[in-house]
């Protein structure tokens, strides 16, 4: 079994972003800036926007973050969106997902302005990444691409089976793989809730990635020998030997699954890193974006 090191690929995309961004700055231009819109007090949430700050902070990505209480109303959401699309000083944002029930997320996401939208959520974006054009492809897409291209991992010709239909995960994951490109080429099942024989088409997997948000949900009876297993999951398991108090695990039962496997990302330290790489990289496009359209670069 090898690691799929999420934690040393997010270091190295950091230097490589950090040298980039220090060229930008010896131009005296301004570096890219990320903004993020947080509603309510979510834990999970609150935590990956953190780790989002502190990742731009060690690039020199300019970061701030817009928080607001959960009883914030839709239009005033949308002020702020409105807001920051026209801000001149903010290259790409994101609104943390979930929102409150009382405002709609696709709502949200559509007024996003497609050329600051470093999710990648937005129609336009999504639409230009299936039909294989340039676009700002979502974070978590991008950071799993990233690991399989840097880890060297073949993708062509190969069955990826990919479980979990997500709009952030598992749809565009599915339609990454499938495209005509490097990596890509592969042969794509996506598995959901009414999916028979679940088992049995894991079992015929090469590559599985799993995205279903079921803790453990993967055991070893589901993998087949010699195959790579990337694992999208992150719950926190109430855990009293931990100084903590909680345990991080992913949808995949590691610990069995690994003997297995011959690649497999683990939770801590696998795509959970690759998100924020993604993200990183998402942003610095935008600023380049930007710029090369003011003809400033
Ligand atoms: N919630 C969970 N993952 C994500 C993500 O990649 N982007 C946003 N905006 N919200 C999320």
């Amino acid at each position: 079994m090898k690691l799929l090191d999420g934690r040393t690929l997010l270091a190295n995309i950091k230097e490589e972003l950090k040298s980039e961004v220090a060229a930008i700055i010896d131009h005296n231009e301004r570096p890219p800036h990320l903004a993020a819109v947080l509603v309510g007090n979510d834990p999970s949430s609150l935590s990956y926007v953190a780790s989002k700050e502190k990742a731009c902070h060690q690039v020199g990505i300019t970061s701030s973050v817009y928080q607001y209480p959960e009883n914030f109303t839709e239009n005033e959401l949308l002020r702020v969106i409105d807001f920051l699309n026209n801000d001149q000083d903010i290259d790409g944002y994101i609104v943390q997902l979930p929102l409150p029930p009382h405002i709609d997320p696709n709502k949200i996401i559509q007024s996003i302005s497609p050329d600051k939208d470093v999710d990648g959520f937005h129609p336009y974006n999504l639409g230009r990444m299936m039909m294989g054009q340039p676009s700002f492809i979502p974070a978590t897409p991008l950071g799993i691409m990233q690991m399989l291209e840097r880890y060297q991992i073949e993708t062509e010709g190969k069955h990826c089976v990919v479980l979990g239909r997500s709009m952030i995960v598992g749809t565009p994951v599915s339609i990454l793989l499938s495209r005509k490109a490097k990596p890509g080429n592969a042969t794509v099942t996506l598995c959901h809730s009414y999916t028979q024989n679940l088992k049995e088409i894991c079992l015929s997997a090469d590559i599985l990635i799993v995205a279903i948000g079921k803790p453990h949900f993967v055991t070893a009876d589901m993998v087949k020998e010699g195959s790579v297993v990337i694992d999208v999951g992150i719950h926190r398991i109430p855990d009293s030997t931990k100084e903590k108090g909680y345990t991080i695990v992913g949808d995949v039962d590691f610990e069995e699954v690994s003997k297995k496997t011959e690649w497999i990302s683990p939770v801590p330290g696998g795509v959970g890193n690759m998100t924020i790489a993604g993200l990183l990289m998402n942003t610095l496009k935008a600023w380049k974006q930007r710029n090369i359209r003011q003809n400033i670069y």
